[in-house]
């Protein structure tokens, strides 16, 4: 057991969340609600993405909300970039990091970018080269890693060949996706022991989502292979509107929890982060699927006098 004493806890709501939700939500009350996950101690975000606003009308407001969200020192503003065009604008609008990505799935980098995997290998090499020089941080990001809902299993040799895509261009930080929820603790630790073997220098996140109920288990089996790196989204939004069944990421404050539980690091302040996840969910006037939001950390303890009594 190596179990990372600190974790990076990256913020990916107001990116993979908002993106499911068809209301728009006005680019102050997204800049007020990043300001409030920096209050809160978060320093690494997704803030939003730019992808084709025809594809995904809720981050079309990408590049003024970078300019108005408060970026604290050491923070670190990363955007979600589909190609040439995204990067061209993510190093206008001054982000921090451009996380470049396709999918391990012929058929989910079809429906999602529109070509096939080897076209979006040859659009990485271009991006890798459009950056060089520029003062840009660049990771890669896989879809579907731990499995598509369109074509099942993803063989561990397509994964590796991406991967290994990845590290020629000078990538040395990579997110697995598990975009509809199909990793469980048997793949995590496979996939990232063989990735790791491969690729030793490559840092790797993983990026659960909760679709199946096991998003934290995984978390769990990533811990026990010595990852240091997760995504989640404040108050479990998210999903991908290009995969079918997609839902939640797993949410940022039961993350938090479970780490502070395990006396795992992460510089965040949970009761603020839980006062972000209730004020996204008046924002999106409903109930969000985080739980700690709605329990409060196991030692806030209720007053004996206030709850019901079974005795007649
Ligand atoms: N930002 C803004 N506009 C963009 C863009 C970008 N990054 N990339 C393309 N466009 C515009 C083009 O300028 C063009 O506009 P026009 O018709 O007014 O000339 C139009 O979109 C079509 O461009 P094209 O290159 O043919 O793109 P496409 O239709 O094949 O779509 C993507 C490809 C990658 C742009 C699109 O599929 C996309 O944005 N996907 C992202 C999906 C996503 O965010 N998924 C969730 C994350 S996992
Ligand atoms: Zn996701």
């Amino acid at each position: 057991m190596n179990i990372p004493v600190s974790v990076e806890v990256i913020e990916v709501g107001m990116r993979d969340g908002l993106q499911m939700e068809s209301d728009f939500v006005d680019t102050a009350t997204k800049i007020k609600l990043i300001n409030g996950l920096m209050d809160a101690g978060v320093r690494h975000i997704e803030a939003t993405s730019f992808v084709s606003p025809r594809a995904v009308p809720q981050l079309a407001d990408a590049a003024e909300v970078l300019a108005g969200a408060t970026r604290p020192a050491g923070s670190r503003f990363a955007v979600l970039a589909p190609n040439l065009k995204g990067v061209e604008r993510a190093i206008a609008a001054k982000a921090d990091e451009i996380v470049v990505f396709l999918s391990s799935s012929e058929s989910h980098n079809q429906k999602n970018l529109n070509r096939s995997i080897d076209r979006s290998l040859e659009d990485i090499s271009a991006i890798a080269q459009h950056v060089e020089g520029v003062d840009i941080k660049k990771k890669g990001a896989i879809a579907c890693a731990f499995g598509c809902p369109f074509e099942g299993d993803v063989e561990l040799a397509t994964l590796t060949r991406i991967v290994g895509h990845f590290h020629s261009l000078g990538f040395r930080a990579l997110t697995l996706g598990d975009t509809t929820g199909m990793a469980t603790p048997v793949l995590v630790s496979r996939s990232v022991s063989a990735l790791r073997d491969a690729f030793p220098d490559m840092k790797l996140t993983l990026h659960f989502h909760n679709t199946r109920g096991i998003g934290l288990v995984n978390v769990v089996a990533g811990l026990n292979a010595g990852i240091d790196s997760y995504e989640s989204s404040i108050g479990g939004l998210g999903g991908c509107p290009f995969a079918p069944g997609a839902s939640g990421n797993i949410c940022t404050e039961d993350l938090v929890y479970l780490l502070n539980e395990m006396g795992i690091h992460t510089g965040i302040d949970l009761d603020k982060l839980i006062g972000v996840a209730n004020h996204m969910e008046s924002v999106l006037g409903r109930t969000l699927p985080g739980q700690v939001m709605k329990a409060g950390p196991r030692l806030r303890l209720h007053g004996y006098e206030d709850a019901a009594c079974a005795m007649g």
